[in-house]
C-alpha cells in the first residue's frame, strides 16, 4: 500500500490505471450501497468510491473509518458519471473506486473542522496546530513560503550572493526594540542577546571582504505585538560592498519582479519614489498606502491667525492644522461622525473637527468661528464641493501626522477604497537620520546607527543633527513596510560621532561596540543592504491579514505557544545552575 500517487496527480489521464494514495479521511458519505471516502494528502482531495461488489473487505473497512483516520487506498481511476463532476476539486472529474482500504491510524473527532474559512479562536488553532496546518489554505500557506524562500535563494545565488548563518546567541544586535536574552550557566550573571537583526554581523562580512551576503536569518525583538509583528520572525537579510542606493533598489525590483511571478503575478518596475517628508506630510505615515489617494492637506497657512483658538494656538505652540477630504460622506450620520471624532482621540488627538458640505450650507461646530477668508481658503485647498466632509487635527506636527494618518486609512476601509487585488509598491527615502526621543530625552537613530547620513549632511551632525538625512531607504507594499535598509557608515571616526549623537558614551561604545569600530580600522570597504520581513511580504502575497498565517509554529499576541506551552517554567536546579533567583510576586 504504498503511495503512487499524490492525490491532485491524477485527472483523466491516469483513467484505468491502478493507484495507491495515502492520506487522511476528510468526510466519509454513506449512500446505502455506497461509501464516498473524500481523501485528503499535502496536494489536495479526491474522492473514493467503496462498492461491496467490488470489495467487499474494503467496503467493511470503509464503513468503519471515520474523519481524519489515516488511510492507504488502492483503486482504480475511473471518470465520475456525468452530472457527479465536482468542479470545486481539482481532482473534481474523476474519482478511485476503491480495491483495497486500509487503516494505518485511527483519530480522535478533532476541536474543529480541517477545513478553509475556518471561525474559531485562534488560541484554539494554535493549540492544534498540527491539525489547523491540514487545513488545505494553510498547507498551501507553508507550501508558499517554500517556494518564495526557493526562489530568493536561487536568485540571489545566480547574482553571485553567498548565504552565511551568523549567532542566535550572540551580545544584543540593536535595533530599537527590547532584547531577549539569554543567562549564561559558565558566566554566571552575563547573558546573550539574541539578535535583533544581523546587521553587525553582516557588516563585519563585508570587512571581510565576502562582497556580497545574503541569509533567511531569524530575528528576535520583545516588543508590542500586532498583526504583522511577531517576537521571532525571519529576515531576507542582505548586505554588499562597492555598492549605491541605485544598485539596491534595481537588485530588489527584479528579485521582487521573480518572486511575484512565482505567484502568478505581473508587477510593474521600476517602482515609485517617495520622499520621507512628503509621505508623512500627504499621508501622515512613513508606510503610506498610495492604492488610494485621501491626501492630507495642510492649511496651517490658512489658520494660523484664526480666532478658533483650537487652530491658532496649536500653530502657535510650533505645531500645524490638516484636514482630509472625506469625499462624499456628507451623507454620514452625527453618530457616524463622532465615531470617527473618537478613534482620532483614541489615537492622540484631542478632538476632531468637522465641516459638512451640503448643496446650500456648510454644517459644522466650527464655522462659527471662521472668517470668511478663513472658510474660502480651506473649502479651496481642500477643492470641497457639496457632498463633501472634511476632518481637521490641529496639534503638533508629530501628533496631527499620526491622527491624520489613521483616519485616512479608517476612511479608505470604510469606503472601500483600497483594492485588495493592487499591488503597490513604493520606494520611501530621504529619512531623516536623527529623531528626538522625549521619553528617553536624547536623539535615537530613525533607522539604526549603522546608518551613513547624506555626505553633504555631515557637517550638520553636531550643529543640527535632526537636519541630517540619512541613506536609509524602505520598500512599502499597500501600507505596509517589508524591507529596509541603509549605506552604511564605513569609517570609525563617524561611527564614534553617530554613537556620540545619539547619547553614548565614549565608554560604553567601547564596550558594546569596540569591536566593530577596531574592525573599521582594518580597511572595511564602503558597503550597504536591506533586509525584509518574509513574513510580511508573504502575508501579502497570500492574502492574509496576520503574519500568523504564514509560520508555521507562531506565538500569541502574548509571545506564549499555546501548543508548548511555552514560556514556562524551569526547575529550582536549572535556576540554581544559572546563577539566577525569581523574585516572589
Ligand atoms: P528593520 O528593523 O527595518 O531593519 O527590519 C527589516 C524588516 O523586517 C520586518 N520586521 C518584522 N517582521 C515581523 N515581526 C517583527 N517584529 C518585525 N520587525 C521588523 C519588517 C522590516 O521592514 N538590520 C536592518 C536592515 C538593514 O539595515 O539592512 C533591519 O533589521 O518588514
Ligand atoms: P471645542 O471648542 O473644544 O468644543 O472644540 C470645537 C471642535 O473642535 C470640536 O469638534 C472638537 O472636536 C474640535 N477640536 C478640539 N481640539 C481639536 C484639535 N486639536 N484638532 C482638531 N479639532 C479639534
Amino acid at each position: 500500500m504504498k503511495r503512487t500517487h499524490y492525490a491532485t496527480q491524477i485527472g483523466t489521464s491516469q483513467v484505468g490505471q491502478e493507484v495507491v494514495l495515502n492520506g487522511w479521511v476528510n468526510t466519509r458519505r454513506d449512500h446505502g450501497g455506497l461509501i464516498f471516502i473524500d481523501l485528503r494528502d499535502r496536494s489536495g482531495i479526491i474522492q473514493a468510491v467503496c462498492s461491496p461488489e467490488v470489495d467487499r473487505d474494503a467496503f467493511a473497512v470503509a464503513e468503519q473509518i471515520r474523519p481524519e483516520h489515516v488511510a492507504a487506498i488502492r483503486g482504480t481511476v475511473q471518470k465520475r458519471p456525468k452530472d457527479t463532476e465536482n468542479p470545486n476539486l481539482k481532482t473534481g472529474l474523476v474519482e478511485i473506486s476503491v480495491s483495497a482500504l486500509l487503516v494505518f491510524n485511527k483519530a480522535k473527532t478533532p476541536p474543529f473542522y480541517i477545513e478553509n474559512n475556518l471561525d474559531v479562536d485562534e488560541n484554539l488553532r494554535l493549540k492544534y496546530r498540527y491539525l489547523d496546518l491540514r487545513r488545505p489554505e494553510m498547507m498551501d500557506n507553508l507550501m508558499l513560503r517554500h517556494r518564495i524562500v526557493k526562489t530568493i535563494r536561487d536568485f540571489l545565488d545566480a547574482r553571485g550572493f553567498i548565504e552565511v548563518e551568523t549567532p542566535i546567541l550572540t551580545s544584543s544586535t540593536p535595533e530599537g526594540a527590547r532584547d531577549y536574552l539569554v543567562p549564561s550557566r559558565v558566566h554566571p550573571g552575563r547573558f546573550y542577546g539574541l539578535p535583533q537583526s544581523p546587521q553587525i554581523f553582516k557588516q563585519m562580512l563585508m570587512v571581510a571582504g565576502l562582497d556580497k551576503y545574503f541569509q533567511i536569518a531569524r530575528c528576535f525583538r520583545d516588543e508590542d505585538l500586532r498583526a504583522d509583528r511577531q517576537p521571532e520572525f525571519t529576515q531576507l537579510d542582505m548586505e554588499m560592498s562597492f555598492i549605491d542606493e541605485e544598485d539596491i533598489f534595481t537588485l530588489v525590483e527584479e528579485m521582487m519582479v521573480l518572486l511575484f511571478a512565482a505567484t502568478g503575478r505581473e508587477i510593474k518596475t521600476p517602482f515609485p519614489r517617495i520622499r520621507y517628508d512628503e509621505a508623512m506630510a500627504k499621508y501622515g505615515s512613513d508606510a503610506p498606502d498610495l492604492r488610494f489617494g485621501l491626501e492630507i492637506v495642510d492649511l496651517t497657512a490658512i489658520l494660523h491667525n484664526s480666532q478658533f483658538k483650537v487652530f491658532s494656538q496649536a500653530v502657535q505652540n510650533g505645531g500645524v492644522v490638516r484636514a482630509i477630504n472625506a469625499r462624499g460622506c456628507a451623507s454620514w450620520t452625527r453618530r457616524e461622525i463622532d465615531e470617527m471624532g473618537k478613534l482620532a482621540v483614541d489615537s492622540g488627538a484631542k478632538g476632531m473637527a468637522w465641516i459638512v458640505c451640503t448643496e446650500n450650507e456648510l454644517k459644522s461646530p466650527i464655522t462659527k468661528f471662521l472668517t470668511q477668508v478663513e472658510i474660502d481658503g480651506i473649502m479651496q485647498a481642500l477643492d470641497a464641493k457639496p457632498g463633501d466632509l472634511l476632518l481637521f487635527g490641529a496639534d503638533s506636527t508629530a501628533v496631527v501626522n499620526r491622527v491624520m494618518g489613521f483616519l485616512r486609512l479608517e476612511l479608505a476601509r470604510r469606503l472601500g477604497l483600497a483594492d485588495p487585488q493592487e499591488l503597490n509598491f513604493t520606494w520611501v527615502y530621504d529619512f531623516p537620520l536623527l529623531e528626538y526621543d522625549d521619553e528617553e530625552q536624547r536623539y535615537v537613530a530613525v533607522h539604526h546607527m549603522f546608518t551613513a547620513p547624506r555626505p553633504e549632511d555631515i557637517e550638520l551632525l553636531e550643529s543640527e543633527p535632526l537636519k541630517v538625512k540619512a541613506r536609509a531607504y524602505d520598500l512599502v507594499l499597500n501600507g505596509t513596510e517589508i524591507g529596509g535598509g541603509s549605506i552604511r557608515i564605513h569609517r570609525r571616526d563617524l561611527q564614534e560621532m553617530m554613537f556620540e549623537q545619539v547619547g553614548m558614551s565614549m565608554d560604553e561604545a567601547a564596550e558594546k561596540f569596540g569591536y566593530m569600530l577596531e574592525a573599521f580600522e582594518y580597511g572595511t570597504p564602503p558597503h550597504g543592504g536591506i533586509a525584509f520581513g518574509i513574513d510580511r511580504l508573504l502575508m501579502i502575497m497570500a492574502g492574509r491579514q496576520s503574519i500568523r498565517d504564514v509560520i508555521a509554529f507562531p506565538k500569541t499576541q502574548s509571545a506564549a505557544c499555546p501548543l508548548t506551552g511555552a514560556p514556562s517554567q524551569v526547575s529550582s536546579q536549572q535556576l540554581r545552575e544559572l546563577s539566577l533567583k525569581i523574585k516572589e510576586k
